[in-house]
């Protein structure tokens, strides 16, 4: 049998074994241990993962998140389970609830009653994981309503996100949290997260190092200064206004998969008999402004913006590779991005089989540390999707071989070094297994 035969043969009951396991009856855990409730963009990769064991458990899986949106529209990156004792997890839901008197939307006035969440965001993945989920089964997905019912939800979600979170002006969406665009460390931060004056180190216990090794997680600087970020969002009511917030950046690998969603939300549009055409538009005006604001020639990546300083941030991180999922990306910055992926700062198919989240020639590289250099799966799955759409379909089948084989082989960890693919972070990850099959189902089919 060849490697990647056996990968295929390893990856289906193994990732079955683990969606199994981190499935609660209502959605999927991350993780048993360090993620223990349920997580906006992952449980839309879960989803992606899930449709290929029951359809049914996918669908629910988006629309347990999805009934915990906001009423602005927004969808909270973490729905808690309330049976999972508050200490397990930091921050917890109280952490959110804002103090009496805030503005605007808070969890009170904002959340659905009786749901626990939190108050930010994380990347828009959701409509495209609801059309891949619809595309499962589209005559059972039709007659269950599923498209119908989300449907008028994401439009909502990227309602939100258009019209409440161009903090920029120049019509892309900004994060105002390291933990929104999922990056939680990403070298990209450092600069602005310089800024800010990091929570007292007796205001919070971290849970997670109870789960993972501290030399995988980020460090207790960082924990202060996201405690801090999201303390102020809080104290405000989660009024997003840019000259409020300590933190607030344009991220081309979010507004990326945002212009991807709003793609299939035309789609999804299309099959509930609405109109198409307001997504489509949207899609265009937002690949103009993410061409116009983060697209940099001279490293042939695209690059975070820090809405507060002005400028683009010189730091090369993976989620700048990710404008490959856009459709209507020119030819010639198509075939940049190739050449970026594949040249000496991200090393696909030269230097490394899995495209790691940082330059791996960057003063910041860390190949165990989080989001500082090691490779993850969703990223390399987005990529994968990426390649082949653009036509670079050797590229996509080598990562396509790469990821079942790492996965497998790492015991579907959350991330592993990009030189020696051994695991780091934790072990039976969800998205990494449901990506996997997603991918094993693609290379049998
Ligand atoms: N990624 C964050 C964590 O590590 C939260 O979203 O807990």
């Amino acid at each position: 049998m060849t490697s990647a035969r056996r990968a295929l043969a390893q990856v289906v009951p193994g990732a079955r074994r683990v969606l199994d396991e981190n499935w609660t009856g209502s959605s999927t855990v991350p993780s048993r241990g360090l993620y223990p409730h349920q997580w906006s963009w992952d449980s839309a990769f879960i989803a992606i993962g899930s449709r290929h064991l029951s359809v049914r458990r996918a669908q629910r899986e988006l629309e347990t998140l999805l009934a915990a949106q906001w009423d602005d529209g927004r969808v909270p990156h973490i729905v808690y389970n309330p049976a999972v004792p508050p200490g397990a997890y930091f921050p917890g839901p109280d952490f959110w609830r804002p103090p009496p008197g805030a503005t605007d939307a808070g969890p009170s006035g904002g959340a659905p009653p009786g749901v626990a969440t939190s108050g930010i965001i994380q990347p828009p993945v959701h409509a495209l994981a609801c059309l891949l989920v619809h595309r499962a089964d589209p005559h059972a997905s039709q007659r269950s309503g599923f498209l119908a019912r989300t449907y008028p939800r994401l439009a909502a979600w990227h309602r939100y996100l258009a019209d409440r979170r161009d903090l920029g002006g120049g019509g892309l969406v900004s994060v105002v949290h390291p933990w929104e665009p999922g990056m939680d460390n990403s070298p990209c931060w450092d600069a602005p997260l310089a800024r800010v004056e990091p929570a007292p180190p007796e205001a919070f216990r971290r849970a997670d190092l109870d789960h993972g090794a501290a030399a995988d997680r980020p460090t207790d600087l960082d924990y202060g200064r996201y405690v801090r970020l999201a303390a102020d969002y809080r104290d405000g009511g989660y009024e997003d206004r840019a000259d409020a917030l300590g933190f607030v950046v344009e991220d081309p690998g979010v507004n990326a998969l945002l212009i991807a969603s709003e793609h299939a939300l035309a789609e999804i549009a299309r099959t509930v008999g609405a109109d198409p055409r307001p997504h489509r538009a949207r899609a265009a005006r937002l690949t103009a402004a993410l061409l116009d604001r983060l697209w940099d020639p001279a490293t042939g990546l695209f690059l975070c913006r820090d809405v507060r300083g002005g400028d683009l941030i010189p730091e090369r991180s993976a989620a700048g590779l990710l404008p490959l999922l856009v459709p209507e990306l020119p030819r010639a910055t198509a075939g940049a991005l190739l050449r970026t992926a594949t040249g000496e700062h991200f090393g696909l198919g030269t230097s490394v089989r899995l495209v790691p989240s940082y330059d791996l020639r960057g003063h910041a590289f860390d190949p165990a540390r989080y989001w500082r250099g090691p490779a993850w799966f969703n990223v390399n799955w987005l990529l994968e999707r990426g390649l082949r759409l653009h036509g670079a379909s050797p590229e996509a089948d080598a990562l396509r071989s790469a990821a079942l084989e790492a996965a497998a082989a790492s015991g579907f960890a959350e991330y592993v070094d990009p030189y020696t693919e051994e695991p780091r972070g934790t072990r039976d990850f969800s998205w990494t297994a449901a990506l996997a099959l997603d991918l094993a189902v693609a290379a049998d089919g």
